[in-house]
């Protein structure tokens, strides 16, 4: 993962539990934190991370992956506009991610660590999202559909209907837009 993905972590337990708390996840986990934006740094130390503040403040760990999410997309906002002025639905946004924001981040960052998505959108009201990566963040997947959805101002229902998680070859998310 990039760096730029530690720093917003960083920047989310400071926010909530203040530095002596970053500090302290830091020391329990032996990790610097010293992490630049553009460099890549190894999967598995976000989830050194993860577990750290996990341990540290008693949130659940998928409850602590999708406020990372939320925390993360409205930074993504800030960044590129772009990719949220180009939709003017949540749907026909999440159907972006695959087929044209995460194709632009490649080619910025070749070495970015994403994920693949497949969808069915079949019906109007209503939306899956496949979700496959070695990394098996769908939760932060769910929290960042979940902000992308305030941005959008709909109210919707996500069933997590399988999970990399608990054996799924990949995860599948059924979003029903309630608007
Ligand atoms: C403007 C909107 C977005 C931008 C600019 C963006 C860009 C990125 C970037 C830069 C990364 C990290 C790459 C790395 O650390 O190497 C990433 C990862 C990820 N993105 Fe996006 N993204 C956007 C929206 C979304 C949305 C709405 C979703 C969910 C539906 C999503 C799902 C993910 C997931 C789950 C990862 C974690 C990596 C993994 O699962 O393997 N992204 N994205």
């Amino acid at each position: 993962m990039k760096g730029v993905v530690f720093n917003y972590l960083a920047e989310m337990v400071e926010e909530g539990f203040g530095l002596e708390a970053w500090d302290s996840i830091l020391q329990t986990t032996g990790l610097t934190g010293n992490y630049i934006a553009s460099e890549t740094y190894p999967d598995e130390e976000l989830m050194t991370l993860v577990d750290a503040a996990h341990d540290k403040t008693g949130i659940d760990k998928k409850e602590l992956i999708r406020s990372f999410g939320r925390f993360i997309l409205p930074n993504f906002r800030e960044q590129s506009p772009q990719f949220f002025e180009a939709h003017n639905d949540l749907k026909s946004f999440l159907l972006s991610v695959d087929r044209m924001i995460h194709i632009e981040v490649r080619k910025l960052h070749p070495d970015a660590a994403l994920p693949e998505f497949d969808y069915d959108d079949e019906l109007s009201s209503e939306l899956t999202m496949y979700y496959t990566s070695p990394r098996k963040l769908c939760f932060l997947a769910e929290g960042l559909i979940d902000a992308s959805a305030e941005h959008y101002k709909t109210k919707y229902e996500l069933d997590h209907k399988e999970c990399m998680h608990e054996g799924a070859e990949r995860c599948t998310l059924h979003i029903r837009f309630l608007d």
